[in-house]
């Protein structure tokens, strides 16, 4: 234990947010030191043996703009684990980045996983982890590292909602005690609102546009309520019929159309946990409100969007993208909350 103490105050402790979209690394005393996308670009040879050619945000640039022998792969697509191989590639690649320094240490390491991973899951990413060289490999859920992250008070004997709207999945927890009390995962969240305006634009214009142009226009228009001065970009793909490249000017309002459904979805979700809320709890946040953390908590307006539908007072955290990882930051800060919050 004297050993393990000592050895833990050298070695450089680490906390990872294994996020499906993307993934932030964080070094004890140092703070966050990697944030790029969960991606994974592969090269085939003609064996069909791949090589990774770039991780992050170099193969994020790469996705639907590959040659054929090349793939960019998001190993963790909606919330679970597509690839494991690819998975446990990605999660060694970015400890031996943040650990290149000091790798005569094995670091203890905190990951923080979506809460829908089955126990096959868990373990994969815990053994990719101690493959990499970690000493002892921690898993936290995200409900509670987005709760702490976004300074929710989780140890009061007080009820604290927070809603994570991620890429793959949105999670909403109910915190109480250092515990989560109740706690619902979706698997609808910004990809699915990227996927909804591709096909929105592909029904109402013929055109055909990739994923990431999605996500462009989800993050520059993007409304969840009508915008007070209407927003409006323009779009190139290739036109359906002709096949020929072409343009449209895309509004706001086509945008809230085509992400009415997921938007929906996560309200509905939201409800769901409200109706099975615990009277003392519910008391809580009535008066508390709800805390929106991940990078859907970005989308323009979503927290008055739910704050109408479900009539209780909605905000989003600050920097909502770091939060998650800020929490589970927080867990390798303070040894007692690790041990309050890791499990199996
Ligand atoms: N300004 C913005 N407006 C709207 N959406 C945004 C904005 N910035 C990022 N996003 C979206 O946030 C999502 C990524 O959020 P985040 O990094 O929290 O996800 P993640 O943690 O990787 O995923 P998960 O928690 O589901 O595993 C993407 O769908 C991205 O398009
Ligand atoms: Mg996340």
């Amino acid at each position: 234990m004297i050993l393990d103490n000592i050895i833990g105050f050298f070695s450089s402790d680490m906390s990872i947010d294994l996020g499906t979209a993307n993934t932030l690394v964080l070094l004890k005393g140092k703070g966050i030191i990697i944030n790029e996308p969960s991606v994974v670009a592969v090269q085939r040879d003609k064996y069909g043996r791949q090589k990774i050619l770039a991780v992050g945000k170099e193969a994020k640039e790469m996705v639907g703009k590959t040659p054929g022998n090349i793939e960019a792969i998001r190993p963790m697509r909606d919330g679970v684990i597509a690839d494991f191989d690819m998975t446990e590639k990605m999660i060694r690649y970015f400890i031996e980045r943040a650990h290149r320094r000091k790798s005569f240490l094995r670091p203890r390491i905190i990951i923080c996983v979506p809460y829908g991973l089955t126990q096959v899951e868990r373990k994969a990413v815990r053994e990719s982890a101690m493959s990499a060289g970690a000493r002892e490999v921690f898993l936290i859920e995200e409900p509670m590292a987005a709760a702490i992250g976004a300074n929710l008070p989780i140890r009061d004997p007080k009820g604290s909602l927070v809603v994570d709207i991620g890429g793959g999945t949105t999670e909403i927890g109910v915190v109480s005690l250092g515990g989560l009390v109740i706690s619902k995962s979706i698997r609808t969240a910004g990809d699915k609102m990227d996927l909804a305006i591709v096909d929105y634009v592909k029904k109402k214009y013929n055109l055909l546009i990739g994923e990431r142009t999605g996500e462009e226009i989800k993050i520059e228009i993007g409304s969840a309520v009508p915008t007070k001065e209407p927003l409006s970009m323009i779009v190139k793909g290739r036109d359906q019929v002709s096949g020929l490249l072409s343009r449209i000017e895309l509004t706001s309002e086509d945008v809230r159309d085509a992400m009415k459904e997921p938007l929906k979805e996560i309200a509905d979700a939201l409800k769901d946990v409200l109706e099975i809320m615990p009277p003392d709890l519910a008391g809580d946040i009535v008066e508390n409100g709800i805390v929106l953390t991940g990078g859907g908590a970005l989308i323009r307006d979503f927290d008055k969007y739910l704050s109408d539908i479900v009539k209780l007072p909605v905000f989003v955290a600050e920097e909502p993208l770091l939060a998650v990882a800020k929490g589970t930051g927080r867990a390798l800060e303070e040894i007692g909350l690790l041990q309050q919050l890791a499990n199996e």
